[in-house]
């Protein structure tokens, strides 16, 4: 008798199942299809979504899809995340600087010239500093009322 207790939650469960895959068959299936990389530079491989004309980030680092990321990603990503990379801002002489203070001090191995330059450009081109790293303000009309006024 007790044997067909468990029974009763897996039919319960199985049902509720059944009744969500139907109710969420509907807007998946008119769903816009995931975005795929289509003009990228590095790895056919990448799931690349587009954040503007000309800009894609690949989904699984955050790196932005140009010139010699792979590389960025095969050297940069060994001893910590690819976002201390892409939350970081400099100029060129700065992402050298850094490179050269984790060569000395973090076991960051040699870089060949050719390999160094194409990252040094990589990052002084698409990590540059920028005026503010915040968004810009909302909209007046965007705000919640203002209480003080
Ligand atoms: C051998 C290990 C190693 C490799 C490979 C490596 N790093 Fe690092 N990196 C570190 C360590 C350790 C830190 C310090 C982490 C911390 O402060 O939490 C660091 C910090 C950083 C920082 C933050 C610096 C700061 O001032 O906040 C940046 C940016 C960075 N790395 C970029 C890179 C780039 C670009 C590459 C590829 C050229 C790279 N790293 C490859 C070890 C490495």
């Amino acid at each position: 008798m007790l044997t067909n207790v468990p029974l009763l939650p897996a039919v319960l469960v199985s049902t509720v199942y059944l009744a969500l895959a139907a109710c969420g068959s509907e807007p998946q299936s008119s769903a816009p299809p995931a975005k795929k990389a289509s003009v990228a530079p590095g790895p056919a491989t990448a799931e690349a979504v587009k954040v503007s004309a000309g800009m894609q980030i690949d989904l699984a680092s955050g790196l932005i899809i140009d010139e010699g990321w792979n590389l960025v990603l095969g050297h940069c990503s060994a001893c910590h995340s690819t976002r201390l990379v892409t939350q970081n801002r400099a100029d060129r002489d700065t992402w050298e600087r850094m490179i050269r203070w984790m060569q000395k001090t973090q076991g960051l191995w040699p870089l060949d010239p050719a390999t160094e330059n194409t990252i040094l450009d990589y990052l002084a081109r698409n990590y540059a500093p920028t005026d503010s790293a915040r968004r810009a303000p909302l909209a007046a009309r965007l705000m919640p009322p203002n209480p003080y006024r």
